[in-house]
């Protein structure tokens, strides 16, 4: 089905460098033989994202996504097999024949390829007619230039023009082969409709008579469109925006990224700012590491998309008190995503935009670097001032600064905010921490973004549920880190080669967390894998069950979920997290809630040796055999403890001799179940 010859294929993939191409959306660090990075498929904080250099592949270890150089495009953009071909072909320049074909026959693979392509005929469109049409040149060139915009950067931005007409591009896009539907479906042209919403058959075209700024995501492709009015009195908006569509996600976007992100990474530094002449004209002053929010409150995905980046960020802000108030809330969330946030605030009554035009390029650098302070520190300064004689508002700015010291990850950067609260505001160190404390503990914090020590996990109601909090407090010690594991794993290492003592988690917890743990890994493998099949014609879920039929669990939470799988599949189900999750009791629901939702488990072996099982999927056989053969043993050395202490106090000769041969049975099942789980320890296949 692939258009592009073979030989061209294998000439793209063969220069295609998986550390470049990935390095264009992410800021790789080596450590080790790999190098890593925040996964840009899935939200985190610490990177579990590697690339294998020698490999050609890259996996992160937290999501599971995982491939090649082409994958890794089709990844990121969505797009088909044909189009992350094409992507990988420009970047290294080479050539791909295509056959003749309509325009979006060409490569069009899937819908949102053939938005992508309209949206790029558009912005050619719209360059088109700035460059070479009549009302292009002296509507809007003149606009720009008056606006102080150059060649380079018109072209750099690939701006463009609007004819001041009801269907130009609708037209023409027409004339050029283009599907009226990718030009619905992209916003480009409007459906009309008529009071009661119904299509009556008329379209014209979104945008007129105007500037056209394209935006595009970060590996270039044009994904919408900002449209500035040049009329002064205007009655509609000043800017008009591409409406959201399956290729254009506003929340997602940064306007400027794609030309700024090199920058961005060589500076280690990102400038936001609010509009579009304000990244232009810092682009053009050689400020060349500068986006925009386009106007809109910050999100979680723009700040996202800055941390592939960069941990710094500089909000540059125009001098308006009103307009700062406004914006605090979005630095806050830059810290809580863990940026290093500094500030700088131009006089009253300019933009970044107009205060380069007014200084110059030499002079508007000098200020950044003088003008620039720490966010905390400028809050501070702001609400201090603001509060200054007034001791009830001083009580009061001092909360709001230590809520966003609250939002800083890093524990060492919150003690050197306090310090610097206590110093500003000549308050006691000890006063401000205290009443920082007592603000983190407020449930508006997040659990883990706020300090620590307050958050003590799920809400663990239920008496049977108590012990449990106490196993997850012993558990995380001596874990090997995401990194650390993941690459001993991806070259090979076994768990054995990794790990030589015995069962030393034993020595580590009271004896009765044992059995209540391997009753709880029983349940949570028959929950999350009943389903699944083991052999042909058994599941997860019977073959555990049959294998428990006369084992009875002495965890009363345990016991009870038991006894519902049971009944689940009695009742031709599978007991399933979907089913169990709705039920009435509170205790399972969040025991239920925790097993679905923890992050690796643990088989107890598995825990012996400190290595997490990356595919559970792939070993259930023997995590099945595993979890209940260890369960067995720990039964039965139960009861060889019971019967031994029995023999220490005995009553008559005849119980003692039964005694003597029941311990001499349990310890010959002792022996054969430890023989049987040596032999299961699942090896991994990777
Ligand atoms: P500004 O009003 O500050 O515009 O809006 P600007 O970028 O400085 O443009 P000029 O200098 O007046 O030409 C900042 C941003 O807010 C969005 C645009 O992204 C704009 O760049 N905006 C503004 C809209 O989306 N719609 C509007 O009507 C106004
Ligand atoms: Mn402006």
């Amino acid at each position: 089905m692939a258009r592009i010859p073979k030989e061209t294929v294998d000439q793209i993939i063969h220069h295609a460098d998986i550390v470049e191409v990935v390095g264009d959306f992410v800021s790789l660090k080596k450590k080790g033989q790999n190098m890593w990075a925040c996964c840009p498929f899935h939200h985190e904080k610490s990177p579990s994202f590697s690339v294998a250099p020698a490999k050609g592949l890259y996996k992160c270890f937290g999501c599971g996504k995982a491939g090649g150089v082409v994958q890794f495009i089709m990844d990121i953009e969505g797009t088909s097999y044909v189009e992350a071909l094409k992507y990988l072909a420009k970047k290294y320049g080479i050539d791909v024949q295509e056959e003749e074909k309509t325009p979006e026959q060409q490569l069009a693979q899937n819908e949102k390829d053939s938005q992508f392509i309209v949206s790029n005929w558009a912005k050619d469109h719209y360059h088109r007619l700035l460059e070479h049409d009549d009302e292009g040149q002296s509507v809007g060139w003149s606009y720009l230039r008056q606006r102080g915009l150059n060649q380079t950067t018109i072209s750099t931005f690939e701006l463009g023009y609007s004819l001041d007409q009801w269907d130009n591009l609708l037209k023409s896009a027409t004339a050029a082969g283009y599907e009226q539907k990718y030009l619905e479906k992209t916003g480009l042209v409007v459906v009309k409709e008529d009071d009661n919403g119904q299509d009556t058959g008329r379209r014209y075209d979104r945008f007129r008579g105007r500037v056209m700024f394209p935006i595009h995501n970060v590996s270039g492709r044009v994904i919408g469109f900002g449209a500035r009015t040049l009329k002064p009195h205007d009655k509609t908006a000043k800017y008009l925006n591409s409406p959201e569509s399956e290729i254009y996600h506003k929340s997602d976007v940064l306007y400027g990224l794609y030309q700024a992100r090199q920058a961005v990474r060589s500076e280690e530094q990102c400038y936001l700012v609010e509009g579009y002449l304000d990244v232009l004209s810092l682009h053009q002053g050689g400020v060349k590491n500068v986006v925009s929010t386009s106007g809109t409150s910050l999100t979680d995905g723009q700040i996202r998309l800055v941390k592939r980046y960069t941990d710094n960020v500089t909000v540059l802000y125009d001098g308006d008190a009103a307009g700062i108030r406004a914006s605090l809330r979005g630095i806050d969330m830059l810290l809580e995503g863990g940026l290093n946030v500094r500030v700088v605030l131009f006089p009253d009554g300019d933009d970044p935009d107009s205060y380069i035009r007014k200084v110059g390029d030499q002079r508007f650098k000098d200020y950044l670097e003088t003008a620039s302070q720490d966010f905390i520190q400028f809050k501070t300064d702001l609400v201090s001032r603001e509060a200054a004689h007034d001791p009830v508002k001083k009580a009061e700015a001092i909360r709001e600064v230590l809520q966003s010291i609250a939002k800083v990850p890093d524990p060492i950067k919150r003690q050197v905010f306090l310090q610097q609260t206590s110093q500003t505001f000549g308050i006691d160190e000890q006063v401000i921490i205290s009443e920082y404390n007592k603000l983190a503990r407020q449930p508006t914090a997040k659990p883990g973004t706020s300090n620590g020590g307050t958050s003590t996990g799920s809400s663990g109601s239920g008496a049977g549920f108590q012990p449990e909090t106490r196993n997850q407090s012993l558990r995380p010690s001596r874990q090997l880190s995401p990194e650390e594991e993941a690459e001993a794993l991806m070259y090979g290492a076994s768990p054995d080669d990794l790990a030589g003592g015995s069962d030393a988690t034993e020595e580590l917890e009271p004896v009765p967390d044992i059995l209540e743990r391997c009753e709880r890994e029983v349940v949570r493998l028959l929950l999350l894998y009943s389903a699944q099949p083991l052999a042909p014609e058994v599941s997860v879920a019977q073959y555990l069950l049959e294998q428990l039929d006369d084992t009875t669990f002495k965890t009363g939470i345990y016991a009870d979920m038991l006894h519902l799988c049971r009944e689940e599949l009695n009742q031709g189900r599978w007991p399933e997290v979907r089913t169990l999750i709705q039920h009435g009791r509170a205790d399972i629901r969040s025991v239920v809630a925790e097993l679905a939702t923890e992050k690796y488990e643990l088989s107890p072996n598995w825990t012996t040796h400190q290595i997490y099982v990356p595919r559970e999927l792939d070993v259930l056989q023997p995590a099945c055999d595993n979890a209940i053969l260890r369960l067995n043993k720990v039964n039965v050395e139960r009861e060889l403890a019971v019967r031994l202490e029995a023999l220490r106090h005995p009553t008559d000769e005849a119980e003692m001799m039964e005694n003597l041969q029941t311990i001499h049975l349990l310890k010959q099942m002792d022996n054969q179940l430890a023989g049987l789980l040596g032999t299961v320890i699942p090896r991994l296949s990777l």
